[in-house]
């Protein structure tokens, strides 16, 4: 039975204001009343898996909590990090705690960012059940995208050589190229997306850390030899913990493995990166226009409006995305939305 493991701990800026620290996009409910952590996990209500073990920030763990014992949602743990140390140390930690709960068993995992957004559920599940079987093999598994852009911000994979099962070996990994690289990649038509999620048995995973960034692997093995339980709350040993290189499993093992392999997604994919992927992702009217709460417009087009407590109203207007909160209200041309990153550093300074 596989174990999802739910990875939830990043800050998600590119959503100011709505996404903040102290709640980060994967807390929000941005595509329908639930929550993307939420939805993250009732995705997977079709597939047989254990209870899901989440890995997040020590400071949202009430909202963690709170959102899926409201959702009825049953779960494996969820492990706290003191600091964030990004994801190879998380994913080594709930493999830890995964393998841990059943001396017998080499548990395969199926690690999951906590705020994407799928579209096509019965696909994506496809997918999952064509990674199953190259995980059983001792296979690290992505899930490769189609890309359609030379985007910067993704990891992307080389497809190798046909592994028989629809999976294909992976012949190189790339994290976030520079642009040049990425448009090349494109052109050739020999690359996929990472799309950030994987499967693969715990041992693997581990032995895989353990060869290639010892360092992280000895941190995480020093921070999980004393555990702490508190309900379903699971404490490591800060000490260790923040002792630990910070490094993306992506940098970590995926682009030195020579054990990863790729499945194809074609399932709607997002990452929910930015508003302008979440107006691509969204329901809209006849002018192209997204709502959320209380907005109208006139003679406005292809639009993303937000409101949080306000009335808001636009005129003559196109391609604009417009976000109103308590604090702040963002007013941006939607094909510049990656820019939000600038406010929230100039926020940061100024306070
Ligand atoms: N527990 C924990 N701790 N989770 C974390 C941490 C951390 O320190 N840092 C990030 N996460 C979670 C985020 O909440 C998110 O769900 C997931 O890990 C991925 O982190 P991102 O910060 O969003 O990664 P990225 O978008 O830069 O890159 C990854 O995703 C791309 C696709 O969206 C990589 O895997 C790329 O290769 C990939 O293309
Ligand atoms: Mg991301």
């Amino acid at each position: 039975m596989i174990q999802p493991v739910i990875i939830a701990g990043g800050v998600g800026s590119r959503l100011w204001p709505l996404s903040r620290e102290q709640y980060p996009k994967q807390f929000l409910s941005l595509l329908n009343e639930r929550s993307l952590l939420v939805n993250t996990i009732t995705r997977l209500d079709d597939i047989n898996h254990r209870p899901p073990v989440i890995v997040c920030n020590n400071e949202h763990r009430f909202l963690v909590a709170e959102q899926l014992r409201e959702s009825k949602i049953d779960v494996g743990g969820i492990i706290l990090e003191p600091v964030g140390r990004n994801t190879a140390p998380a994913v080594a930690l709930s493999a830890l705690y995964s393998a841990a709960q059943d001396e017998e068993d080499d548990p395969i995992l199926l690690v999951l960012a906590a705020d994407h957004a799928i579209r096509d559920v019965e696909h994506f599940c496809l997918s999952i059940n064509q990674a199953i079987k190259l995980a059983e093999q001792g296979y690290l598994v992505t899930f490769g995208i189609v890309p359609t852009h030379p985007e910067t911000g993704y990891g992307y994979i080389q497809v190798g050589e046909s592994l028989g099962t629809g999976g294909h070996k992976v012949a190189g990994f790339k994290e976030k190229p520079d642009f040049a690289t990425a448009e090349q990649y494109l052109a050739s038509q020999k690359y996929l997306w990472n799309s950030g999620m994987f499967m693969f048995r715990a041992s693997v995973y581990l032995e895989e850390l353990k060869h290639h960034r010892p360092e992280i692997y000895n941190s995480c093995i020093n921070a999980f030899s004393s555990i702490e339980h508190d309900l379903d709350f699971v404490r490591v040993n800060i000490e260790s913990f923040v002792e630990c290189q910070s490094e993306s499993i992506d940098y970590a093992v995926m682009e030195k493995t020579d054990r990863a392999a790729v499945v194809a997604l074609d399932a709607g994919w997002s990452d929910v990166g930015s508003w302008s992927s979440l107006w691509d992702i969204s329901d809209k009217d006849k002018h192209g226009n997204v709502y959320r709460g209380d907005v109208i417009t006139h003679n406005t087009e292809n639009s993303y409006f937000y409101s949080e407590s306000a009335l808001v109203t636009s005129i003559g207007l196109d391609n604009v995305i417009v976000v109103q909160t308590k604090d702040a209200v963002l007013v941006a041309d939607r094909h510049a939305v990656q820019d939000v990153k600038h406010i929230v550093e100039s926020i940061k300074h100024a306070g």
